[in-house]
């Protein structure tokens, strides 16, 4: 690894980065279960073995072996180094690599900067709005489209005038260029980025303003403008009316998730101020971990038509992951011909709250959706509505509601037939990992092996860990030196994901067996990746006295042992009894 990338901007950009977007972009993927799937790159075959894991953030080749984090990726298709990929992977996320430590942080208060010029913009889009006369036009849209002048004002509501320069005369260039408010040209100047259109600021969390959305005030096209990602500005993880919402309720009780920025400001001048919007994306895992924090449940809204029904389908998929105890999720799926925008202006807000009350759960749209094809009368399509539902409901986290669906499952299907309670937690097929089965090298699953697995795959388990306070230094058996070196590292950098982790090893004696754990793929039952986790620790000890007492047998035998050891056999052989 390079000294000069500062690791804290690898690690950030690993975490930015989604690797199914990069692959995509360069070999197209097939959705295919909780992975994405291609024909390999780095090998020719007929049928598709390469395989992208979106949790992981990793890629694998079943057929030949080739697997990575995104940086890997780079290297091996586009032929680059390390510091290369490097550089075209923040290309692609759109941010610049910092040379020094020292610059990073520098460039980390820069920050500030572009925080300021962005609500300088804000504020002088707002002063357009009232005392430019070219604003007349945009205040008589946002009356047209039964818009108050409180909304307008509190979600800070402005128009960017139709000129080349409005920003571009009053601000520095290369802070409005990185702000995402300024087009540059090759001659070194640049252009207004929005004109002539009503402007929306986005705020962050903390309220600070990252970006716009900007939407004409006619029928031209493109109808709506955004800007572009930037290093404060990234839609994956930002949502539209968030910052508002929590400054009148810091912990709502629940949260919809709308379409657009309409959506946004029609409902809450309606009184329903809990909503927020996506930036013309869809809604990201990220997404939905950042409004759980603030609420426990979330509704999702969506048109009722195919488009949609398909978002729909999507936006569950994403939500898995996220469905820890105690939150919730349900959905609308608004009349057709309707947005929400739409329907509270028809239909007031009784109407509207009429809707939210008859949302779905997550768990009957679920069901009903996996469901909408099969025939659950017979045992064929029972067994085709577990084995479809089975690797989302594998997505959930740990906990009463992961148990219900499964539970739900068995009691849809064959009565019963999945009764994953009661999977001991030892050295059976529900420990090894998926690869070592059909390839049928059972024995190179070891105990140690899948124990690093788990942590590379799952760094936070390390405090499981920890607590059982084991003093590994008295141990010695086979794989523990790359296991003490995986703990070392998970505690040292704190990783963020196993990308992360995987990034650590790079270069390293450990580099190849741990791109090997890594990308083991678990079947982990109900009891959680925690008691699986356990199970295979337990396994590895009792293994490791196993191997310690066979050593003391046969040094007992050929050379004879010493006092200690001789004490020390002697309890071991005890405890066996
Ligand atoms: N969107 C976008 N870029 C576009 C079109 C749409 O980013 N060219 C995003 C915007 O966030 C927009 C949302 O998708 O708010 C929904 O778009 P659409 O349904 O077309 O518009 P409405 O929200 O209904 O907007 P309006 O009512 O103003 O026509
Ligand atoms: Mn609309």
């Amino acid at each position: 690894m390079s000294g000069r990338i500062p690791r804290e901007f690898i690690d950030d950009l690993l975490v930015r980065v989604d690797i199914v977007d990069l692959i995509d972009s360069h070999v197209p993927l097939k959705k295919a279960g909780s992975s994405y799937v291609a024909r390999c790159p780095f090998h020719s075959e007929k049928s598709p073995s390469f395989s992208v894991n979106r949790k992981k953030q990793f890629y694998h080749c079943f057929g030949c072996g080739a697997g990575g984090n995104a940086i890997s990726f780079l290297m091996a298709f586009n032929h680059l180094d390390f510091v290369e990929a490097i550089e075209d992977l923040a290309g692609f996320v759109g941010i610049e690599v910092p040379r020094e430590a020292v610059e990073y942080r520098q460039q980390k208060q820069d920050y500030s900067a572009l925080y300021s010029i962005l609500e300088q913009a804000a504020v002088f889009y707002v002063e357009q709005l009232r005392n430019n006369p070219e604003g007349v036009a945009a205040v008589e849209y946002l009356k047209r489209r039964g818009l108050s002048g409180d909304i307008a004002r509190e979600f800070s509501l402005g128009y960017a005038p139709n000129e080349w320069d409005s920003l571009a005369s009053r601000f520095e260039h290369k802070l409005l260029v990185d702000a995402g408010l300024l087009i540059s040209k090759d001659d070194g100047g640049g252009y207004d980025r929005f004109r002539g259109r009503l402007m929306f600021p986005i705020r962050d969390k903390r309220k600070r303003i990252i970006g716009f959305g900007a939407r004409v005030l006619d029928d031209s096209l493109p109808k709506y403008l955004n800007s572009p990602e930037t290093s404060v500005f990234s839609k994956g993880r930002e949502l539209y009316g968030l910052s508002e919402l929590l400054e009148k309720d810091s912990k709502p009780k629940r949260i919809l998730i709308v379409e657009g920025y309409m959506d946004v400001l029609a409902l809450a001048q309606f009184g329903i101020f809990y909503s927020v919007a996506a930036l013309g994306t869809a809604t990201s895992k990220i997404h939905l971990d950042l409004l759980f924090r603030f609420t426990s449940e979330i509704i999702f809204c969506f048109d009722g038509d195919a488009a949609g029904k398909k978002a729909a389908w999507k936006a569950v998929q994403e939500a898995f992951p996220s469905l820890k105890d105690g939150r919730q999720v349900r959905i609308i799926f608004l009349p057709e011909g309707y947005d929400p925008d739409s329907l509270i202006r028809e239909q007031g807000i009784a109407g509207f709250e009429e809707q939210i009350e008859g949302a779905e759960a997550l768990s009957d749209y679920f069901f009903g959706y996996l469901s909408r094809d099969i025939n659950l009368d017979t045992v064929e399509g029972q067994s085709a509505l577990m084995s479809n539902a089975r690797p989302y409901i594998e997505k959930i986290p740990a906990g009463f509601f992961r148990e219900m669906m499964f539970g739900r499952l068995s009691g849809e299907g064959v009565g019963g037939a999945l009764d994953i309670s009661k999977k001991p937690a030892m050295l059976n097929e529900s420990l090894i990992p998926r690869q070592m089965i059909s390839k049928g090298k059972k024995s190179k699953a070891s105990p140690v092996r899948i124990v690093v697995a788990h942590l590379l795959q799952s760094p936070q388990l390390i405090d499981v860990f920890e607590q059982r306070e084991l003093d590994l230094s008295t141990m010695s058996f086979p794989g523990l030196d790359v296991l003490k070196d995986v703990l070392l590292a998970i505690e040292e950098i704190k990783p963020s994901s196993s990308a992360v982790l995987m990034e650590y090893f790079r270069g390293t004696a450990n580099e190849k067996v741990v791109n090997t754990l890594i990308n083991w793929d678990f079947f982990i039952l109900s009891k959680g990746v925690e008691a699986e986790f356990l199970g295979a620790v337990d396994l590895m000890l009792l293994q490791a006295e196993e191997s310690q007492l066979n050593e003391l047998l046969t040094r007992e035998r050929e050379s004879g042992l010493d006092q200690e050891e001789r004490k020390l056999l002697g309890k071991m052989l005890v405890k066996r009894i």
